[in-house]
């Protein structure tokens, strides 16, 4: 397998994790396309079963494509271990269940993603896991919510869509020495712009959908951390079956090849976007780490190397009035995802929060007029413009 903690970032996105010359010779990493992994002969079933060797056997204990990815990935974040799963909801699920038993309590932050929140307050409850929900960047609050039989601390970092930064040395402070695991949802940052590992953080959980695979076309989610964490997860998913296909985890391999170059290209065009919009006067606020006007900039300059390509605005508008603004729209498409070459932009409103009274999504902070872009890769000029004929 190829790899060098020295290698800088492009090269470990292109080359890390995979096999220099694999048996075709191919210098793409094969999609090896199976559900099952045949035996030789009968030593081979001999071998296996005493453990003398290593060897793929069906494909929802592992793959070679799964593996490739796994490795690179691990290159990218600085982390000893990786597991992929078939998507992010499973490698937090899988991770959680893996983690707790009967009798543990857990302390997560507010605005975590919805269902994360959901699977914690509405699932781990019924297998009697207590969850403490606390407001996000309340220290104090953190460290109060703390109890003898707290297993873990979930979190994540920056938050959708308000893009709240967890202030990492402070969370590793509160809870490394009592003992207390650290998870953090690292989507929004990627590992180009923000290390948690290095802060003391134990796991880091990505939804690889996103940034990683870059292309709105796969689902895909990934655990990273020490071997001693990340190997019972992985046996776990074993049982919860929630793997990879190779396929996808093909176009994870293809996606992380320019990893680097989108990167650059995203956080550059979410500060732009960013930036103008801030001084739009049809915009009342703009939320993006980036810009000096959010609370937690002197926390994300600190902690984070770019800032990335999600824009949060506010407009003055009701519901219909911002789904109109999105249907002039003629270049950004309408969807709820992020981390794309295509630009997406969502009105939480009613594209996530649709099924949530309005009292109740208010309370959470999903105003009527609050719209989520996710900048792409296009030119930021023909954003600005496309945003700018829509909001006529
Ligand atoms: C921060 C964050 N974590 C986890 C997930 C879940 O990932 P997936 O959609 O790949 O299951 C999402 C999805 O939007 C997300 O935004």
């Amino acid at each position: 397998m190829k790899g060098d903690e020295r290698w800088g970032f492009s090269t470990k996105a292109v080359h890390a994790g995979e096999i220099r010359y694999n048996e075709y010779g191919s210098v793409t990493t094969p999609i090896v396309q199976t559900s099952t992994f045949i035996f030789k002969n009968i030593e081979e079933i001999k071998k296996l079963a005493a453990g003398a060797v290593e060897r793929f056997e069906y494909g929802r204990y592992g793959h070679p494509t799964q593996l490739a990815a796994e490795n690179k990935l691990a290159y990218l974040e600085g982390a000893e271990d990786a597991v992929l799963f078939s998507s992010g909801m499973s490698a937090i699920t899988t991770s959680l269940f893996a983690l707790l038993k009967s009798g543990d309590h857990i302390i997560i932050t507010d605005d975590a993603y919805r269902r994360t929140l959901e699977f914690c307050k509405k699932c781990l409850i019924r297998f009697d896991i207590e969850c403490t929900v606390v407001k996000m960047c309340d220290y104090e609050a953190m460290e109060q919510a703390v109890k003898p039989n707290t297993r873990l601390f979930f979190s994540e970092s920056p938050t959708n869509p308000y893009l709240n930064i967890m202030d990492l040395e402070r969370l590793v402070g509160i809870f490394k020495d009592r003992g207390i695991l650290i998870l953090s949802d690292s989507t929004f940052a990627t590992p180009y712009n923000q290390k948690p590992l290095e802060y003391g953080v134990d796991i880091v959980i990505h939804s690889a959908t996103k940034y990683l695979a870059g292309h709105n076309d796969l689902l895909s989610g990934v655990v990273l951390g020490r071997s001693e964490l990340v190997e019972p997860i992985r046996e776990y998913l074993k049982i919860t079956g929630g793997v990879i296909d190779p396929n996808s985890a093909y176009l994870l391999i293809r996606g992380l090849k320019t990893f680097d170059l989108r990167m650059k290209r995203l956080n550059e065009n979410g500060r732009i976007v960013a930036e103008r919009l801030e001084k739009h006067p049809k915009i009342s606020k703009v939320y993006y780490p980036g810009l000096p006007s959010h609370p937690h900039h002197d926390v994300a300059k600190a902690q984070m190397k770019g800032f990335g390509a999600v824009v949060t605005f506010e407009l003055d508008y009701d519901c219909d009035q911002v789904l109109e603004f999105l249907s002039r729209l003629k270049i950004i498409n309408i969807g709820p995802s992020l981390g794309g070459v295509e630009s997406l932009i969502t009105h939480p409103a009613t594209i996530s929060y649709y099924d949530v009274p309005r009292e109740e999504r208010l309370a959470l902070g999903i105003k009527d007029g609050l719209v989520r872009l996710a900048v792409g890769i296009e030119d930021a000029g023909d954003i600005l413009a496309d945003i700018e004929q829509a909001l006529v």
